[in-house]
């Protein structure tokens, strides 16, 4: 979990993070190799070449560290990375990791080759940390065993694996960790073509009939991430049971995302609160991210994290040095104009 403070993401439908209803989804949705695996086109190649080459010379990968934002399938190709390795996969979680010991059963429970997979691995301790770096450079951790004067260390050797780490936030990792993987690659929202592919072919595992025009239409509203557009599939599939015959057509799922209070662009009640603010607040920004957040009453970390990103790629928002800024589009969007534009007044309805 990232820190969100008061956030209550559970209510959000169009929230990038794991929410309950999402586990039943996941497993059966998750692509299992690298062709199934739809988008991130670059990224796929990169892994494709890397993989194979590994395995041609009977190694491990190198340690990959995948960033992004949430919901992008960094955990999906995680596992398929280690399918196409032919290796197991562990998978945690840097808040899950709290004593050293923990870290170290881990490590030592992992087979020649196997995946260590650290999601959010930016909020590793700096403690367990310490641990992980001779573990990754010299294959072997050192156990104090014993209290006291009569505590010894002792050196456990590992086999050679690889450790896949995910971050939302690659700033925040620190040099020496970053500086030990050998892949790093970014993943970036999902264009709306390549949503809708995945909405099809979950609906395709789900048993579900969807119009292809359907499929565009939640497509454009999931805010470039998957998560949301399977999220979505299985809600408007409800009321294509309850309002038709079970079909998603075009009509079910505009009907479905607008009671579910989704406009057209996947924007939600917090986007918008955040641009007005801007416009309405701060004159279209700039505005600084702190004076941003406390003015919405709302963890900085959750509007850089989950807002930021899309409002950024719908080109609705600008960061700049001096601070946030509200374009001309997102004013449009609105229906509104700048301050002094050509009424010389406020911001106004146009
Ligand atoms: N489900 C979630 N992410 C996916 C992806 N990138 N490709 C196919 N199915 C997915």
């Amino acid at each position: 979990m990232i820190e969100t403070g008061e956030f209550d993401f559970e209510s959000r439908l169009v929230s990038p993070q794991v929410i309950a209803e999402d586990s039943e989804i996941d497993y059966s949705l998750r692509p299992k190799t690298l062709s199934e695996y739809i988008g991130q086109t670059k990224v796929k190649e990169n892994m494709a070449v890397y993989i194979e080459a590994a395995k041609k010379r009977g190694e491990p990968l190198d340690h990959v560290l995948l960033y992004g934002p949430p919901g992008l399938g960094k955990t999906t190709l995680s596992g398929i990375i280690a399918h196409e390795m032919g290796v197991n996969i562990r998978v945690t979680s840097g808040p899950a990791i709290e004593k050293k010991g923990d870290l170290a059963s881990l490590l030592t429970s992992l087979q020649p080759g196997d995946v260590l997979f650290i999601d959010e691995i930016h909020r590793l301790s700096h403690a367990i940390e310490e641990v992980l770096y001779p573990a990754l450079e010299d294959l072997a951790i050192d156990i104090i065993i014993g209290n006291g004067p009569a505590a010894r260390s002792i050196r456990i050797d590992l086999p050679k694996f690889t450790l896949i780490g995910a971050t939302t936030r690659s700033g925040q990792l620190s040099a020496p960790l970053r500086d030990r993987f050998g892949i790093i690659q970014r993943l970036e929202l999902y264009s709306t073509e390549d949503l809708a592919e995945i909405i099809t072919r979950s609906a395709v595992i789900l048993g579900v009939a969807l119009d292809r025009d359907a499929a565009v239409e939640m497509a454009s509203r999931s805010r470039g991430t998957p998560r949301i557009a399977n999220r979505f599939l299985k809600r408007v599939r409800d009321y294509a049971d309850v309002m038709g015959d079970g079909r998603i057509t075009r009509d079910i799922a505009k009907i479905a995302l607008d009671r579910m209070e989704v406009d057209d662009l996947g924007l939600d009640s917090l986007d918008k609160r955040m641009l007005l603010t801007i416009i309405k607040g701060y004159g279209g920004g700039p505005v600084g991210l702190e004076t941003l957040a406390s003015a919405i009453g709302e963890e900085s970390v959750t509007l850089e994290d989950v807002c930021e990103p899309f409002l950024m790629q719908l080109g609705f928002l600008a960061r700049t040095p001096r601070g946030r800024c509200a374009t001309d589009l997102a004013y449009r969007h609105f229906g509104l104009k700048r301050s002094g534009d050509d009424d010389g007044g406020q911001t106004s309805l146009l």
